[in-house]
This record gives C-alpha cells, sequence and structure tokens, in this order.
C-alpha cells in the first residue's frame, strides 16, 4: 500500500469533518472544531503549511557521492528518521469513531517503533485515555512519548506515575493546551504554568521533559529556565489560538537564543520529507508530524504508517543527497534561502 491508497482508503473512515485530503493543508477543514480544523477563522493552519513552502532548498550535487544516513539519536533512542508522530487525541470525536484513542494509539505506538521512530501520545479528559496510551508505551518497550495536559499538580504526578510504568523514554506537556474549547472550566483545572509549577512538573517527570506549545524566544527560554530537555516549536495546528504565526515563521529566532543548550522539535504543516530538511536547517533537531498520521492509521493501519514513514524518509533522503549532504548535522542553515 502506498500513501495515496492509504488516502483513498481513509476516505469514508474518518469521519464528516476530515475530508482525508491528497495534502493536508488546513484549507477543506479550516475552523471546523471539532473536527481536525483550527481555531477562529482558521487560517494559523493554513499559514504553516504555506510558510514552510516559502522556504526553498539550496541545491547542490558537486559533492562525493556518499551513503546518505538519515538516523538520529536523541535521549539515548536511536532513530531511523529525524521525525515523529504528533500526538491526536480524541480521534473518536474529531476523526468518526471507526477508531478510538485506545486502538488509535495501539496502531500508532508499535507501528512507529516498527518502522524506526517514535509516536507521542495525546491526553484526554477521559483519564482511560492516558492509561491506554501508556499501555500502549509499555507494550513497546518504552518507545513512545506520552503528552499529558496541563492539569493540576495532583492529576499531573498521578499521570506521571503511568509514564514511569511504562518506561516511556521521555514525556512531553502540550502546555498551550489551555486555549482548547474542550478544556476550559474542567475539573480538574487544565491551564498556564508559571516557571516555578513547571519546575516543580519537570522533577516529577523523572525522564526528560518536554515542553510542546512554544512560540516565542521568551517562552523558550523559561522552558529552559524550568528544566526542560526539549521544547516543540508549535502553535497546536492553529487549534488554541487564532492569528499566531506560523511555526516556520518563529523556528529560526528560537533556535538561535537557545543556540543548542536544549533540543527543539517543530511541527505545524510540514507534510515532506523536504519539509523536514527545511526544519534542520533552520535549527530544529527533529520534526514532528501529527494529522497526516492519523489518515494513515485510519486508512491503512499498521501498512498505512508504514508507507508515510517511508514516503516521508525517502524523500528527506532525496533531498538530503540533492543538497549535497549525506548526515543530519550537516544540514545547516546555508541548505536553504527564504
Ligand atoms: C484532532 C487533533 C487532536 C490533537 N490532540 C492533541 C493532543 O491531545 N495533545 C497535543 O499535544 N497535541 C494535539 N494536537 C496537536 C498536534 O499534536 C500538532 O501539534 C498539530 O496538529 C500540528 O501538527 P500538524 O500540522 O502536523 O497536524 C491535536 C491536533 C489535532 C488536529
Amino acid at each position: 500500500m502506498n500513501y495515496s491508497e492509504c488516502i483513498e482508503q481513509a476516505r469514508g473512515k474518518v469521519g464528516s469533518y476530515c475530508k482525508a485530503c491528497p495534502e493536508c493543508n488546513g484549507k477543506a477543514c479550516k475552523n471546523q472544531m471539532p473536527g481536525p480544523g483550527a481555531k477562529g477563522i482558521g487560517d494559523t493552519a493554513i499559514r504553516n503549511y504555506d510558510k514552510w513552502k516559502e522556504i526553498r532548498v539550496q541545491m547542490d550535487t558537486l559533492v562525493e557521492n556518499r551513503p546518505i544516513d538519515t538516523s538520529l539519536s536523541l535521549f539515548g533512542k536511536d532513530f531511523k528518521y529525524p521525525f515523529f508522530a504528533g500526538p491526536v487525541g480524541a480521534v473518536n470525536l474529531h476523526y468518526g469513531d471507526s477508531l478510538n484513542d485506545i486502538t488509535y494509539n495501539d496502531i500508532l505506538v508499535s507501528s512507529c517503533a516498527e518502522f524506526g521512530i517514535a509516536a507521542f501520545t495525546g491526553d484526554g479528559t477521559d483519564s482511560n485515555v492516558m492509561v491506554a496510551a501508556t499501555k500502549a508505551i509499555k507494550k513497546a518497550g518504552g518507545f513512545g512519548i506520552p503528552t499529558v495536559k496541563p492539569w493540576n499538580i495532583e492529576t499531573i504526578r498521578e499521570k506521571m506515575a503511568l509514564v514511569k510504568d511504562a518506561g516511556a523514554f521521555a514525556v512531553a506537556m502540550d502546555i498551550d493546551a489551555a486555549g482548547l474549547p474542550f478544556l476550559k472550566n474542567l475539573t480538574p483545572p487544565a491551564g498556564s504554568k508559571s516557571v516555578e509549577e513547571l519546575h516543580a512538573i519537570a522533577e516529577a517527570a523523572g525522564v526528560p521533559f518536554i515542553v510542546k506549545g512554544i512560540m516565542t524566544v521568551k517562552g523558550a527560554l523559561k522552558a529552559k529556565e524550568a528544566g526542560a530537555s526539549a521544547i516543540v516549536v508549535s502553535n497546536h495546528g492553529g487549534r488554541v489560538l487564532d492569528q499566531c504565526p506560523a511555526t516556520a515563521e518563529v523556528l529560526e529566532e528560537i533556535a538561535l537564543a537557545v543556540d543548542g543548550s536544549i533540543k527543539i522539535l517543530v511541527d505545524g504543516g510540514i507534510r515532506s520529507g523536504t519539509d523536514v530538511f527545511k526544519a534542520l536547517a533552520l535549527g530544529a533537531d527533529a520534526a514532528i508530524i501529527a494529522r497526516p498520521f492519523v489518515t494513515a492509521v485510519y486508512g491503512g493501519g499498521r501498512e498505512g504508517v508504514e508507507s508515510y514513514i517511508q514516503k516521508i524518509g525517502g524523500e528527506l533522503a532525496d533531498t538530503m543527497a540533492m543538497c549535497g549532504v549525506s548526515s543530519l548535522s550537516e544540514i545547516t542553515r546555508d541548505c536553504v534561502r527564504i
């Protein structure tokens, strides 16, 4: 199965909001929430996608012909490619009930681990979601990253115990989730955290702690001060605050400010191996792709995930070869122009 066949098969299974478009660019679903769209007028997800396309790659084939090595080491683990599957929670609400968070994460986590990358899992208002996600990660030998919502500290400690039991090699928190319409006025509450509060959470994590949802230099430096091992430059795919800049617009300034002191991941509209290459050239250590993995799982299950990883990985290797680099460390700022 190739990824186009997978998309074909996903139509009819992903519910009425997602159109399983050949290119997942935020246009057809726009501001459809519930659904895979974005908040407000819905153009932040579209902007995320569009801004990667304004960055162009610099071709250079006057180099020695060397084997291409796309492998990444992060937090003591080795990965075949520098991209991860992103966390998507409440899949039955947003994509229809042919799958739920339990069946979705089971397929996603195990297939990603089998084909050389790792998946982030989401968290939800239903506490069973985190229980099932961490079970799936435990089954995959800890090869997955649970993403905990910014609940109150008592709830976070309970979730961190699940993370520990799963043997997950890292844990994330989508610190921007307070903006989600579904998380408003909940008990326990979920919301913004001070640096001190985040520090306590990072300590409770016990494994490398990744803060997801950073869009400014100021935010990146606060996450670092709180003890984060990594940040994800992310606007949650436009789902938490309308009129954010695109992640491609802020990545470079954040990477320059952080200057290698913590790891940087980035998501939002990354849809090809060439986009992954651009993200690394602007200073990211790795990229995250979220929505297209949903289509891959709904359309083709394990085979769908395999075909999508191969597609993105193959495009990355081809771009590297055509831009004259043979390893990730050689992907530098001069490999792209804006
Ligand atoms: C339906 C849906 C549910 C999501 N659920 C979560 C979640 O539970 N936790 C999280 O950190 N991010 C969540 N996200 C955000 C994604 O992980 C990612 O940051 C965003 O979609 C941008 O990446 P993309 O453009 O590749 O989809 C969700 C996104 C969508 C579309």
